[in-house]
């Protein structure tokens, strides 16, 4: 990370949000899995779990907080004396360990969930703060529903919890209902108007519900905030989280913009995101960003040869950077003479005369038609008729 730039910590809540998209249960092996895969990442946060929500997710968190060591294991609690003691234990053999409270802030979320009038939520988060400053010196706290709180009451509540200890102050758009230039703003605002936001790091904690939480998110860096709460693939809540691949590698493609750096270990993203696609059984779209199948794949003649050329012509990241093998050209029936060449060099076809590779494209153009993707099989198929024929 170049050393005028701030860090944006990374925080990977796969293991608690990611967990609540409904059918993405996961065991306590594999969240151990999980764990590990994303301290190989280097994330700078992993929140494990949620002790108080049963036993058996406490037993998950005491798990991945025994077996990893380089990043800081995080438990969710409510803000109240039970979930953060409960939180406490799960997290005691972690080598860094935070607790993270929350209480919802927004006026619809504190009357008719909580039925507690704001004064009462406010002395509650405090109170919530202190006891889990009790446990450990890094507490999170987190104004759930934030993006539709009132400005006013937000800044009061986040500045009692910055009094009370908390060194993270989390605004979660909760329900996904924030836009970019909007949310941008709420977060400069906050730091400009809470007297003592510069004893907190901001972070920021997108849903997707409208397909904007990774947009939110950045806007948010862009104003000031130094954590993003994320996950792998975007899983989570709902329409899922901000999805930690698209952030991590916005803000390292796009140094130009942002006044910070993330400080992951990226060539990791594949592997982290299949582990996660394979134990909870969620698909990655294949036109999905960074991940997808299709990602760094290019069918058309023209951005083939272009690619062919200078892979800078449709590429602004490195395939290898995320950890894929490489680049992939697909052949079909968009697909040019130079890329049908460049494959069936490739594969060790090397026709001697022109007039064997015209008649070879011609077949493969036909087959193109009549199929979505050619593969090496359909080329060796393909040559074999073109030599016997000549
Ligand atoms: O979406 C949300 O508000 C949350 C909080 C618990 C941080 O997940
Ligand atoms: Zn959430």
């Amino acid at each position: 990370m170049s050393a005028n730039k701030d860090k944006l910590y990374i925080f990977d809540t796969t293991l608690r949000d990611g967990e609540q998209s409904p059918g993405a249960s996961m065991t306590k092996d594999e969240k151990m899995r999980i764990g590990k895969a994303l301290e190989r990442m280097r994330v700078d946060v992993i929140e494990a779990g949620f002790p108080a929500a049963s036993p058996g997710d406490a037993e998950s968190v005491q798990a991945v907080a025994e077996i990893v060591r380089d990043s800081t294991i995080c438990g969710l609690a409510r803000a109240l004396d039970k979930d953060i003691d409960i939180a406490a234990e799960a997290l005691k053999p972690a080598a860094s360990k935070r607790i993270h409270t929350f209480i919802a802030t927004s006026p619809i979320h504190m009357q008719t969930k909580l039925r507690m009038e704001p004064d009462q939520v406010v002395e509650q988060a405090v109170r919530a703060v202190k006891r889990a400053r009790g446990h450990t010196d890094d507490v999170e706290f987190s104004a759930e529903d934030a993006g539709r709180s009132e400005f006013d009451f937000l800044c009061r509540i986040v500045e009692a919890a910055i009094d009370a200890g908390a060194n993270t102050i989390n605004i979660p758009d909760t329900v996904g209902y924030n836009l970019p230039s909007q949310f941008g703003d709420l977060i400069r605002r906050l730091r400009e108007n809470i007297p003592n936001s510069d004893k907190a790091v901001f972070s920021v904690h997108c849903h997707n519900d409208l397909g904007l939480a990774v947009a939110n998110s950045l806007a948010a860096v862009l104003n000031g905030a130094r954590q993003v709460e994320c996950t792998i693939n975007g899983l989570g809540e709902r329409a899922g989280n901000a999805a930690l691949e698209e952030i991590a590698m916005s803000v390292r493609t796009r140094q130009d913009v942002f006044p910070c750096n993330v400080d992951l270990e990226t060539t990791e993203i594949i592997n982290c995101s299949r582990l996660v696609s394979t134990i909870t059984g969620f698909v990655v779209q294949p036109n999905k960003a960074v991940v997808g199948a299709n990602a760094f794949a290019h069918e058309s003649g023209i951005h083939q040869d272009g690619v062919l050329k200078n892979r800078e012509t449709y590429e602004i990241m490195k395939a290898e950077d995320v950890g894929w093998n490489t680049n992939r050209m697909v052949l079909g029936k968009h697909s040019g003479r130079n890329a049908f060449k460049a494959r069936l060099k490739e594969i060790g076809i090397d026709f001697a005369r022109e007039e064997e590779l015209n008649s070879a494209f011609s077949r493969f153009k036909d087959l193109a038609d009549k199929k979505h993707e050619i593969y090496d099989e359909d080329l060796q198929a393909l040559v074999s008729e073109v030599i016997h024929d000549s």
